[in-house]
């Protein structure tokens, strides 16, 4: 047997100082359906993300509510484990910082790169943005006037004895890098942004703080902690070296938000380079969302939190909400805007009117017309004859789109297939054609097809919308897919999605609506 071929994806580790929202559900939603999709595919999947736990802000955070900084970190971290939970996220294992297995790695990288002189003792004089737990540089500070670009804070004037990452003698390197593998940043813009900056110049950087008590000491010198976002860039390899793990390095793709490309995608491969690790194979940088046309702001008061999204979750159900974010998202270049009247339209059109609808007129006319039985598809029908061929261009697309994280586009695919039988149903009538009993073999191919390009799309849907499609195949009566989803989700796409699988004589079952239309 050939080995199964491995897929290791990771979100951002989320720093614990703010309790769990949408931007973190949101890239780690659009990880799950990554994870599942190529799990599907019959992958070694490894699916990481976990919790940032150190550094002064944590620290501060503790502090304001009279907790040791462990108590702090064990109740928030906890909140994001259990979130995960609900939202049934399908990671394999969930890093935190705090953990012994981490400390004692990242120390030893960190021995590693002293050893090879890759760090240095030297003197940081400019600016920090505490709440981003960054060094700016000063031509950035100007540029963002002093304030955080993130917050909207003032920067702070810091003068530090820290050690240092040679970060310039890489310099040209991942320039080199980055122009031979168009696609390891991904999108485009980020890649030319990066470039731009790292032909700039590269500056070494601080990568210890003497005034962080909450963090992982330097394995050389007790009074400096390791910067928190060296610290935090280690996850993707502490979790993995281990013994049953480290066959997954490199990583497939760190999914991140934009405004965290510069660690990744300049500072994280220099380390990798300088530990002399392979680097990981692609960074993918999605935008942010912003309510009701505003950006999300502590002081605006306006995040969308847990109870936010837990009363769409209620209202809709959870894969709807999968579904929104993933089709509605900022996966590109421009921010998007999380509406509820968006929402609700996007739930009606795509969800309850195409499929929900599509699977309500398939299971009810053979229900009615062959008493819940799928029957045999050998009567000639006109129509049909390009049918099957609309499926494996949407499944051709499909891949092609999720291959490049596209989720969104990758969705229309399978949404398209459904309304293809939608269209068909409305061209070839079988419910005009039932009304003559000599017609009902015409009426029974139509059907099996309607049924088996449905059977298809809820392949491709499912990476979305785990938990109605797992009822959509009992409906069906494909067990098999069923059994595969407690398996890991592990499959065979390539063969399930080929045409003329489902077996005449299977029951196909009625059921509620799998998403009732909202008013
Ligand atoms: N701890 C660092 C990351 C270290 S990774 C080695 C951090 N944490 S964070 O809690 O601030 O999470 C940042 C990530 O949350 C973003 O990169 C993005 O994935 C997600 N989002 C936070 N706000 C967001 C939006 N408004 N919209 C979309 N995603 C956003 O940075």
């Amino acid at each position: 047997m050939t080995p199964k071929k491995k897929f290791y994806i990771t979100t951002p580790i989320y720093y614990v100082n703010a309790r769990p929202h949408i931007g973190h559900v949101y890239t780690t939603t659009l990880a799950d359906i990554i994870a599942r999709y190529h799990r599907q595919r019959g992958a070694d999947v490894f699916f990481l993300t976990g919790t940032d736990e150190h550094g002064k802000k944590v620290a501060d955070a503790a502090h304001d509510r009279g907790l040791t900084p462990q108590q702090f970190v064990d109740q928030i971290a906890g909140e994001f484990e259990s979130t995960f939970e609900r939202f049934q996220f399908t990671h394999n294992d969930f890093i935190r910082t705090t953990q012994p297995r981490h400390e004692s790695r990242v120390q030893q990288y960190v021995k590693q790169l002293i050893d090879r002189d890759d760090i240095y003792l030297g003197e940081y004089e400019g600016w920090y943005d505490q709440g981003q737990e960054e060094y700016i540089t000063e031509t950035n500070a100007r540029d963002q006037n002093y304030k955080s670009a993130v917050s909207g804070q003032p920067l702070a004037k810091v003068q530090e004895n820290n050690y240092f990452f040679r970060l310039s003698k890489y310099q040209d390197q991942l320039a080199e890098y980055i122009q031979e593998n168009p696609k390891f940043i991904q999108p485009e813009a980020r890649r030319n942004e990066v470039l731009a900056r790292i032909n700039a110049g590269l500056n070494d950087v601080a990568i210890s703080r003497t005034t962080e008590a909450w963090g992982v000491p330097m394995p050389t010198d007790e009074s400096h902690s390791i910067y928190v976002w060296i610290d935090a860039l280690f996850n993707y390899i502490t979790t993995i070296d281990a013994d049953d793990c480290n066959h997954y390095w490199p990583a497939d793709v760190h999914l991140i938000g934009k405004e965290i490309l510069w660690f990744h995608a300049v500072i994280w491969p220099a380390i990798l380079l300088a530990l002399d690790r392979p680097i990981y194979k692609q960074l993918y940088a999605h935008s942010f969302w912003i309510h009701e046309g505003q950006k999300m702001s502590k002081t605006l008061g306006n995040f969308i939190d847990l109870s936010k999204l837990d009363d769409y979750v209620n209202e809709f159900g959870l894969d709807s909400l999968r579904y929104y974010l993933a089709t509605q998202g900022p996966i590109g270049t421009s921010d998007a805007d999380f509406a509820h009247e968006k929402f609700a339209s996007v739930y009606n059109a795509d969800l309850a009117n195409t499929i929900g609808n599509c699977t309500n007129r398939v299971c009810n006319m053979t229900n009615r017309y062959f008493g819940g039985i799928l029957p045999e598809h050998g009567a000639h029908v006109k129509e049909s004859e390009t049918y099957n061929q609309t499926a494996k261009e949407c499944v051709a697309q499909y891949v092609d789109a999720m291959s490049q994280f596209q989720l969104d586009a990758a969705a229309a695919s399978a949404l398209q297939l459904v309304r293809a039988i939608d269209g068909y149903i409305d061209k070839t009538q079988p419910f005009k054609l039932a009304k003559q009993a000599e017609n009902m073999p015409m009426v029974g191919t139509i059907l099996y097809n309607c049924a088996e390009a449905l059977r298809i799309a809820s392949l491709l849907l499912w990476p979305f919308l785990p938990i109605k499609i797992e009822q959509l195949w009992k409906q069906l009566g494909c067990q098999e897919y069923v059994d595969a989803v407690e398996n890991q989700g592990l499959g065979d796409f390539e063969n399930w999605t080929q045409w003329g699988q489902l077996q005449p004589g299977t029951p196909i079952l009625q059921a509620d609506p799998l998403f009732p239309r909202k008013k």
